[in-house]
């Protein structure tokens, strides 16, 4: 309570130690462990739909689900792409393999992510990383077809910044594809600053309970993750950080009133 407090009052408190836990992962010798950081998606109430994955992709297959189903509506051919806060750069490289665009240019506002990819992805035709801000996005105006954003945007401390450089690269037509999660009660502003973005909402959809069903299916795995990285003295805030309860990890997954939604919107 006293955090939600604080956290409301001075988000950039929030945004500062959210990227320190950030810094803290990537210090860590995570290898091809942790290629995807969120909580991940599954299609649970179309009945067994799931995607077929490469043998090496199976234990990431929730994380790897949210790229697919964030990815999937739109045209890549001949496309040249941006994410933003493309973290360990597993979205990026299913993306790439999957949907083939031209290329695809991951930036990130951690260091070590960035040497990361640059090292484990070096193979890749068309792949690149870059260290960057989403709030000061150093790309020329009309360059991407294609911007891409995965559950980042909440630790922006100026969100329309963000969202004034996603309308400012994309090209007449490009698509900005879109997922994040807010508190419920923050669900309406959110939806607002959106619409003020000037971009034309093309989808819109809830996935609250997706991701809900996905983190309860990976919950194994995630709390493996943490027991076998993190130091016992900060297991309890990065369970808290891996979306798994706090004072129960074995418990069912929690998203704390927050909702997850999926946008696609075009600049027209
Ligand atoms: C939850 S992770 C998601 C990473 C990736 N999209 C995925 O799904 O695996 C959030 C990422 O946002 C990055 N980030 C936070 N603030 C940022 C900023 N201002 N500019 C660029 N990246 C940022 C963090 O470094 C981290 O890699």
């Amino acid at each position: 309570m006293l955090n939600k407090l604080l956290f409301h009052h001075f988000p950039n408190i929030k945004s500062w130690l959210t990227r320190l836990q950030y810094e803290f992962l990537s210090t860590l010798n995570l290898k091809k462990d942790v290629l995807f950081m969120n909580f991940g998606y599954t299609a649970h109430q179309q009945g067994n739909e799931t995607i077929p994955l490469d043998p090496e992709d199976e234990i990431h297959r929730y994380p790897l689900q949210l790229y697919h189903h964030v990815a999937k509506d739109i045209d890549w051919e001949n496309a040249e792409a941006l994410e933003v806060s493309s973290g360990r750069g597993g979205g990026a490289h299913f993306i790439m393999r999957q949907f083939k665009p031209k290329s695809y240019t991951g930036v990130d506002f951690s260091t070590r992510a960035i040497e990361f990819c640059r090292q484990h992805y070096n193979n890749v035709e068309g792949l690149k990383f870059h260290h960057g801000n989403a709030e000061a996005l150093t790309f020329a105006d009309n360059s991407f077809d294609v911007v891409v954003n995965v559950e980042a945007s909440l630790y922006y401390p100026n969100i329309t910044k963000f969202y004034e450089h996603v309308r400012r690269v994309l090209k007449p037509d490009g698509y900005f594809l879109y997922t994040d999660l807010r508190y419920e009660e923050k669900v309406a502003i959110w939806h607002a600053q959106l619409k003020n973005m000037g971009l034309k909402l093309i989808k819109e959809e809830d996935i609250t309970n997706n991701v809900l069903k996905a983190m309860e299916l990976d919950r194994e795995r995630r709390k493996h993750l943490v027991d076998k990285y993190v130091p016992a003295i900060l297991r309890k805030q990065f369970y808290h950080f891996a979306g798994l309860t706090p004072n129960s990890p074995n418990a069912r997954p929690h998203l704390e009133n927050r909702r997850y939604w999926y946008f696609v919107l075009q600049k027209t």
